[in-house]
């Protein structure tokens, strides 16, 4: 029996303005796979999040989460429907405190569900749990990724969607970033992630997309990528 499919986008097409930037992509998420899309700096790789995500439309193609067709969704319908999104770059603020994080995270759920999902995360990431009253500013950036993945799985996703999640991190702090995104897997939800660190992304996912100049060049098990001359030559320096 094969697995659920969690997330199906079918030919999609899209870009900015009269820019096309992603040629007909396909491209899937089973339920409990761990999947990365990686490619050269600016093949389109955050285009493809932001179209699955509904936050630049699909010009043409479809998208289907969890069997819906949630093509020409908002990314607010997609969060009701258990995608959660860790965007690029530095996403919490400064002065508020862990646990306002996780609040905002929460702000869809009745206060039953939120304790329940406070609960998940507190259990999957102790650490949250510790540091919960300290300001993020105060925070290494390990740690305030730490806080951007544990506000997504707030809402208790079935897909957790992250855009470069170990970008700027000092290496040390990549493989416990890493480690978390592990652990999420673990606990059930499904992984599609964006990585300029293709090595590691390839070694810590099941499968793996390459994206040039916005086409899909290689799709494969993630191991079997990690093996592939061509594309160690291309995108692992040999
Ligand atoms: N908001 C935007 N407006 C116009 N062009 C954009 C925008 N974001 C990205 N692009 C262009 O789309 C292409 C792909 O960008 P992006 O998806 O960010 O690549 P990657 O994430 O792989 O580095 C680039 O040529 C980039 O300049
Ligand atoms: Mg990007």
């Amino acid at each position: 029996m094969s697995a659920k499919r969690i997330l199906e986008a079918e030919d999609v097409t899209t870009g900015y303005g009269n820019n096309e930037v992603v040629h007909s992509v396909d491209l899937h998420v089973d339920d409990g796979e761990a999947v990365c899309i990686i490619g050269p700096n600016g093949a389109g790789k955050s285009t493809v999040l932001k179209a699955l995500t509904g936050y630049v439309p699909c010009w043409s193609g479809t998208v289907r989460l969890n069997d819906e067709d949630v093509t020409d969704l908002q990314t607010e319908d997609l969060i009701e429907r258990g995608l959660s999104l860790v965007p690029q770059g530095h996403t919490t603020f400064p002065e508020m405190s862990v646990k306002e994080h996780l609040d905002m995270g929460a702000w869809l759920l009745d206060d039953e569900t939120k304790q329940e999902n406070l609960s998940f995360v507190y259990d999957l990431f102790p650490r949250v749990e510790e540091r919960r009253g300290q300001k993020v500013k105060t925070m290494s950036g390990g740690e305030q990724q730490m806080v951007s993945i544990a506000r997504a799985l707030m809402i208790d996703p079935d897909l957790l969607v992250l855009d470069e999640p170990s970008l700027g991190l000092a290496p040390n702090l990549v493989d416990q970033v890493f480690e978390l995104i592990n652990k999420v897997q673990s606990a059930g939800v499904s992984i599609l992630m964006v990585e300029q660190n293709a090595a590691k992304a390839l070694a810590n996912t099941d499968r793996g997309y390459v994206i040039e100049m916005g086409s899909v060049e290689y799709v494969n098990e993630s191991a079997a990528l990690l093996d592939n001359q061509e594309v160690r030559e291309l995108y692992l320096g040999g």
